[in-house]
């Protein structure tokens, strides 16, 4: 009976000759799956016989590994910001880039709540997520707003025009006991309702130009290209948005939008001319990247 350390030698050599560039992470993360235990687990206990069923569950994992499928989709679940978000080929699995958005949301919506007395009655803040994916956005301002105890000042909206992407966002928001608090619709953009506006909009839309979706890495194929593909600039469904802001916006409103980090200086030039007067800030992330535009009307 082998080894947990020779199966798993054996499959980072495996991984490496199939191109992973992570490959020992990918190994272990796919021993413990099959384990069921985690990569502390399969580290501390190299020396322990690994049984058939687990060996052929992490040989089975392998080989969807080995043909590129991402490591989120074998395992089923990603984590973000802390959170373990259900994933599947029904919506993109959330980036670490992303948590920027939803740092940025929480502390506008902090500053709002606390910034002034709020006049008694005053209706919840509206704040919609366009483009929900996994739900990794809204589900997380969610619970970060109920740790606050803030939740019920807010009302949360999310779109996608994917019903499986919406199916997959709510799956998420229920096993994060939010799944009663976010309002999911199926629309393009915004939703229809031509009297409603919004105190705050974020948006992780496709930014990817097209021609660049077939140069990225494999298992980026799994993913859904609707997620990616931002037209032949990368820039054409946040021009979209964009375009509704004017209306949709509420005065003193926000808007938040992920953008790549190569697209700063046309975001820019997009926001100049699509909202003349409004304001552009840029928010780089960790990695010192532009990453997320923060447009206002009060330039
Ligand atoms: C880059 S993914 C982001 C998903 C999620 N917000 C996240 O950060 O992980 C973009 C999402 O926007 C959705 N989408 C694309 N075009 C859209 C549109 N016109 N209206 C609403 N959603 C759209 C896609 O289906 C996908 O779920």
């Amino acid at each position: 009976m082998a080894t947990v350390r020779q199966l798993l030698d054996v499959g980072v050599v495996r991984l490496r000759e199939s191109g992973s560039e992570s490959a020992r992470l990918d190994a272990e993360l796919l021993l413990a799956l099959a384990l069921d235990t985690d990569r502390t687990g399969v580290i501390a206990h190299a020396d322990a016989p690994v049984g058939d069923g687990a060996a052929a569950r992490f040989a089975a994992a392998m080989d969807r590994r080995v043909a590129g499928e991402p490591v989120a989709y074998i395992r089923g679940v990603k984590e973000f910001h802390g959170l373990a978000f259900g994933v599947d080929p029904r919506a993109l699995i959330p980036r670490p880039e992303t948590e920027l958005l939803v740092d940025l949301a929480e502390l506008e919506v902090i500053r709002r709540l606390t910034g002034a007395p709020r006049p008694k009655g005053a209706p919840p803040l509206a704040v919609i997520d366009v483009g929900v994916g996994s739900g990794a956005v809204a589900v997380t301002l969610a619970v970060l707003l109920r740790r606050r105890r803030m939740l019920d000042e807010v009302a949360l909206t999310a779109t996608d025009t994917s019903e499986d992407a919406l199916q997959l966002a709510r799956e998420n928001a229920v096993a994060h006991a939010v799944g009663d608090r976010i309002e999911f619709q199926n629309a393009d953009l915004l939703p229809g309702e031509a009297v409603r506006t919004w105190d705050l909009v974020l948006a992780n839309l496709p930014y990817v130009r097209s021609d660049a979706v077939p140069t990225l890495p494999i298992a980026v194929s799994f993913e859904p290209a609707l997620a990616l593909d931002g037209g032949p600039d990368g820039l054409r469904v946040i021009d979209r948005l964009l375009g509704l802001l004017p209306g949709a916006l509420a005065h003193a409103g926000v808007a938040m939008l992920e953008i790549g980090g190569d697209q700063a200086v046309e975001m820019r030039a997009l926001v100049a001319e699509r909202l003349p007067g409004w304001s552009c800030e840029i928010e780089l992330d960790l990695g010192r990247l532009p990453r997320v535009a923060i447009l206002r009307r009060d330039a």
